[in-house]
């Protein structure tokens, strides 16, 4: 059986300096990965190596990400039993669920990195690459493998800086372990269909911006958005709230683009019909915004931008996040 590795950089593989520097740059191929793992060899598996690009996960596109996407949709239609990305944790929850929103096929996509490089004291790179490479589950759509744990892309953030235990799914957990060379999936989440491919050009010209609200914000760098932006996330206060202050612009903004009401902390849903305060849920919910549910503002923007280049009309909005959030 094959695996295709489709290698984009960052930390994993960052065991070079450039001149005059003290920090470490990505430089690591994938052949150079794999070779650095004991034990890969004796998983039986034929690593079909895509070296693509040694980048800063931060500097990641919507359009590079697809690309590789298309790639391994290429390589697994060609018959690989899987594929396995490596690139930088810093973009990776967000760069997976991009891919587990568009990835047709029931043969894993699964997206792995490191927090400690190739330079220092235990380098978690190789073993997650390892653990990464055993996961052949099919019907899970895009997930992330680190630190010998399985999760939905979907739900995963980075939590942590600097900790190799950085990423995790608060809401749900860990769908599986690799324990001693073993996967065991634990938790089947229910998968909804794959969107459309999208359009490269209409994706390029669509923007959403990301708006976190703090205390006193009353949303004046809002002004003028909707002549500059396809779609706004709003990452809210606790269940859904912003000041009361900012509630009309945002309504009037809702009016003009889709906007849509996340939660700023990390976990849970926004709410629909608890507060009715100026600037609550119930509030911004009857000037227009959409009800982000269970998704995150960094993945609410990624859907969100999907939606906008496909022509999504409000109602069409309002029934995604309704499905996915
Ligand atoms: C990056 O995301 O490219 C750097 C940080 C990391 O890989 O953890």
């Amino acid at each position: 059986m094959t695996v295709a590795l489709f290698t984009l950089g960052g930390t994993i593989s960052m065991a070079g300096r450039a001149a005059g520097s003290v920090g470490v740059v990505a430089r690591l191929t994938g052949r150079d990965l794999t070779a650095a793992v004991p034990g890969l060899a004796d998983l039986g598996e034929e690593i079909e190596i895509h070296d693509v690009e040694a980048m800063p996960s931060s500097s990641l596109t919507f359009a590079q990400v697809l690309e590789v996407v298309d790639a391994a949709s290429r390589a697994v239609a060609a018959g690989a039993r899987g594929v396995v990305v490596s690139q930088g944790t810093d973009s990776l929850e967000e760069t997976a669920y991009l891919a587990d929103l568009v990835w047709p096929h029931p043969e894993p996509f699964v997206v792995t990195g490191a927090m400690r490089n190739p330079t220092l004291a235990g380098p978690d790179g190789p073993a997650n690459l390892l653990a990464a490479a055993r996961v052949g589950r099919r019907d899970l759509g895009g997930l992330v493998v680190l630190d010998d744990e399985i999760h939905a892309a979907r739900w995963v953030r980075k939590q942590h800086s600097t900790s190799t235990s950085t990423f995790g799914s608060r809401d749900v957990g860990a769908l599986g372990q690799v324990i001693e060379g073993r996967v065991r999936v634990l938790v089947r989440p229910d998968r909804p269909a794959p969107l459309p491919w999208p359009d490269a050009g209409r994706l390029a010209a669509r923007r959403v911006a990301l708006h976190v609200v703090s205390l006193e914000d009353d949303g004046a760098q809002l002004d003028g958005l909707a002549d500059t932006h396809d779609g706004l996330v709003v990452a809210g206060f606790g269940v859904g709230h912003v000041p009361a202050t900012m509630a009309p612009r945002l309504g009037a903004l809702a009016e003009r683009i889709p906007v849509v009401l996340t939660s700023r902390t990390g976990g849970g849903s926004v709410l629909s019909h608890t507060y009715g305060a100026v600037g609550s849920e119930v509030d911004l919910l009857s000037r227009g915004l959409v009800n982000g549910g269970l998704l995150d503002p960094y993945k609410a923007r990624v859907l969100l931008r999907l939606l906008v280049a496909a022509g999504a009309d409000r109602a069409a909005i309002a029934e995604a996040f309704a499905t996915r959030g």
